[in-house]
């Protein structure tokens, strides 16, 4: 799909059709039934990002991966050709959980020449292939070549490593991510190996904390006291508006403005912002790598000059955040039921070369974690009273075609895969 301008008259979500200008019904989010149709339509048949290239950095590096929403885990390695597969986590003689360390349902990372199941020793190649069976004379005619690891499918776009369940799919990933992430093809994701994580168990669906991250015009609102008073105030008086929005089959996109960094008016941010130069647009100044200069064509789409930011939503749970002070977040969302999951925000920034720039990401770092506790903090309180249903149409503005889509989206999967059952 084209990049369409707003109109002067008219708005961004009249260019699609399809999705309506209605109330939305938020049933698909407190509805038990429609998550464990989900699970089936969504999360066992798309392209599912589970990590980055940068974890697997040498032969039998490995690491796991819980999906709950597909009831699944696999193990993510790169084998001694160099290849990065993906296996079921599941041992071929009874089933035992192949890789893991003091509790089952914890993900682990390491380094290994094989894998040891700790039940009763088959062991397996970097490859799959079963290598070792304990006691094998006592076995019936068992063939060591019928019982290699189950494999699932694995590719890399830009270096990170997606997963897809359905061993049928013939669906390219970088035909899945579509335009979209074609357009940020190029940006040096690889230069930033400075990695800061935070991990949550939130007690809303799964889709309730991508629409909180799918619009930034509550930002003025709910992040009020993040910003100077005076700033916030004149944030509210204006309103905020998205610089472009875009949507590419199941995936979407907005752009938005940064004049935070550096502010016009160094009074504009807080005292420390202006002495560390960092906040939450990260450093001011970009880290001198190779790859911000030109950036790739998809970024900054309006070409506006007060362009502070891209966020790209990849169907179903998969967020790219790229800055243009020069650096990206990513956000998972992990569904575990259908009103809880786990939310996952990684940075990477280019890493530090002086004590300064180390402060500066740690400023930028702590600062996302105070916006994402409050934008947390919503979603308990809707996923409550959602449940109630009390009301159950919800009115969405021009700014929260995301969210729409999102939601369409997911409901035309589910409707999908019923229709094929
Ligand atoms: S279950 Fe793995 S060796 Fe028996
Ligand atoms: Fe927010």
């Amino acid at each position: 799909m084209p990049h369409f301008p707003k109109p002067a008259e008219g708005s961004w979500t009249e260019h699609y059709p399809e999705l309506g200008t209605g109330p939305v019904s938020y049933e698909d989010s407190i509805s038990p039934a429609f998550f464990e149709l989900e699970r089936e339509a969504i999360f066992a048949r798309t392209w599912l990002n589970v990590g980055r290239i940068e974890q697997l950095p040498r032969v039998g590096s490995y690491f796991t991966r819980e999906i709950d929403a597909a009831r699944t885990s696999i193990v993510v390695v790169r084998a001694a050709d160099g290849e990065v597969r993906a296996f079921y986590n599941m041992c071929r003689h009874r089933g035992n959980k192949l890789v893991w360390q003091d509790y089952p349902k914890e993900e682990t990372a390491g380094t290994c020449r094989q894998f040891q199941c700790k039940y009763h020793g088959w062991r397996y190649s970097l490859e799959g292939d079963l290598t070792f069976v304990q006691q094998e004379g006592e076995f019936f005619d068992l063939d060591k070549a019928d019982y290699g690891l189950a494999p699932v499918q694995v590719d890399v776009w830009e270096g990170f490593i997606f997963v897809n369940l359905d061993a049928t799919n013939t669906v390219a990933l970088r035909d899945y991510l579509g335009t979209l992430a074609h357009g940020l093809e190029g940006y040096p994701f690889g230069e930033m190996t400075q990695v800061y994580k935070y991990r949550a168990d939130v007690h809303s669906n799964w889709k309730l904390y991508i629409d909180a991250f799918a619009e930034f015009y509550h930002a003025p609102v709910l992040h009020a006291k993040q910003y100077v008073s005076d700033e916030s105030s004149k944030l509210m008086g204006y309103g905020f508006e998205g610089l472009h929005y875009a949507l590419d089959g199941p995936h979407g996109m907005v752009s938005s403005w940064g004049g935070m960094a550096p502010p016009k008016d160094p009074s504009m941010v807080k005292p420390i912002e202006r002495i560390l130069r960092s906040g939450n647009f990260g450093a001011w100044d970009p880290p001198d790598v190779p790859g911000l200069d030109p950036l790739p064509p998809g970024l900054n789409p309006a070409r506006n000059r007060t362009w502070g930011l891209d966020s790209h939503v990849f169907f179903p749970n998969f967020m790219v955040l790229v800055w243009a002070t020069g650096w990206y977040l990513t956000y998972h969302y992990w569904p575990i039921t259908h009103n809880r999951h786990i939310f996952e925000g990684t940075l990477y920034f280019a890493p530090a070369k002086t004590a300064r720039d180390r402060m500066r990401q740690e400023m930028a770092a702590v600062t996302f974690k105070e916006f994402g506790l409050q934008d947390c903090n919503t979603l308990e309180a809707t996923q409550t009273m959602l449940e109630s249903r009390a009301v159950s149409q919800f009115p969405l503005g021009d700014q929260e075609i995301l969210l729409r889509h999102l939601h369409h989206t997911a409901g035309e999967y589910v409707a999908a895969y019923q229709a094929a059952q």
